[in-house]
This record gives C-alpha cells, structure tokens and sequence, in this order.
C-alpha cells in the first residue's frame, strides 16, 4: 500500500511541475496575455493544491518504504529530497504566487520575466532530481527486471 502510494504520488508530483513548465513556456511564447494569466491562475489553484499534498506524500511515504530498505541507492534519494522541498516551498510556490498576480494586473514587466526565470530554473533541477528518485526507485523496485 505505502509503495502504491509513494508510486502515486511521486509520479503525480512530477507530472505537476512538468506540467507547468511546458504550459508556462508555451503560453509565454505563443500565447495572449489573457492566456498566460488564465495558465498562471490555474497553477495557483488546483495546481499548488495538487503539487503540495503529492510532494509531502511522496517524501512521508519514500521514509517509511526506507525503513525496511538501504543501500547507495535509498542514501542518494534521501540526500536529494531535501533540495526538491526547499526548492518547492522557497522558490516555486513563492514564485507561482507573484507570478499569478501580476499576471491578474497585466504586469509583464522585467520584474515578471526574471522571477519567470527563477521559476523555470528552479522547476528544472526539481525535474531533473525527480527524474533521478524516480529511475533509483524503479532501479530498488525492480519493476523494469527482465523475469
Ligand atoms: C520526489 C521524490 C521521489 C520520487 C519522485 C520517488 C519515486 C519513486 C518511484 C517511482 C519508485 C518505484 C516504486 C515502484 O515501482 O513501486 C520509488 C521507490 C522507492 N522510493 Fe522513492 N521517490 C522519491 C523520494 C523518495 C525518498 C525521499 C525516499 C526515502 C527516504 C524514497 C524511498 C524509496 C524506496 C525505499 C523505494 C523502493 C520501494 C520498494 O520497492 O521496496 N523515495 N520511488
């Protein structure tokens, strides 16, 4: 069960931040103001109330799997979750909430775009370091061994 869930949540968490950062990078790109305020808004809300639980529930649940398990592998996933949850509340949620409203006033200024940054830099290296749990965790699993 806590395995499903861990599973779950973490898979969930990643779809989340890959998600708005695919739909901020196009919607900045490509699209109308109206259309980024409408995307900025929704990562806001349901968005942060997806991503937060997802991301709590994937590290409560990766500790508890721990317990019973160690090795390189579990060390490595352990040292890294801290920086996705600093780099979650410190920076992305901050970051999702200034950007959503000066977006909702129509502020593009440079302000806007260099806090932007900020978030798309610090919502790659959390991909980048899910990406790394989630191989270590299927690694541990087995799910991908050759019966
Ligand atoms: C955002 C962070 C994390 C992500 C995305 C993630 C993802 C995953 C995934 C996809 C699996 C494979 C599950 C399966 O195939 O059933 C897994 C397994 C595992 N994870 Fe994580 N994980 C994260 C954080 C952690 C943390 C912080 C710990 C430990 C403190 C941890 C410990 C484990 C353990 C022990 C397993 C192996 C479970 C087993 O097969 O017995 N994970 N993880």
């Amino acid at each position: 069960m806590t395995r499903w869930i861990h599973l779950l949540a973490g898979l969930l968490a990643t779809l989340t931040i890959a998600t708005f950062f695919s739909v901020s990078l196009f919607s900045e790109l490509f699209g109308a103001k109206e259309t980024i305020a409408t995307v900025k808004a929704l990562i806001v809300m349901p968005g942060l109330f997806l991503l937060i639980p997802a991301v709590a529930a994937t590290g409560i649940s990766g500790v508890m799997l721990s317990k019973s398990r160690q090795g390189r592998l579990v060390a490595a996933k352990k040292k890294r979750m801290p920086f996705i949850a600093a780099n979650g509340v410190l920076i992305l949620v901050p970051c999702a909430i200034f950007l959503n409203r000066w977006a909702a006033a129509g502020t593009f200024d440079t302000t806007f775009y260099l806090v932007q940054g900020l978030e798309f830099l610090a919502g790659a290296t959390n991909l980048g370091l899910m990406g790394l749990n989630i191989r270590d965790g299927l690694k541990m699993s087995g799910r991908f061994r050759k019966s």
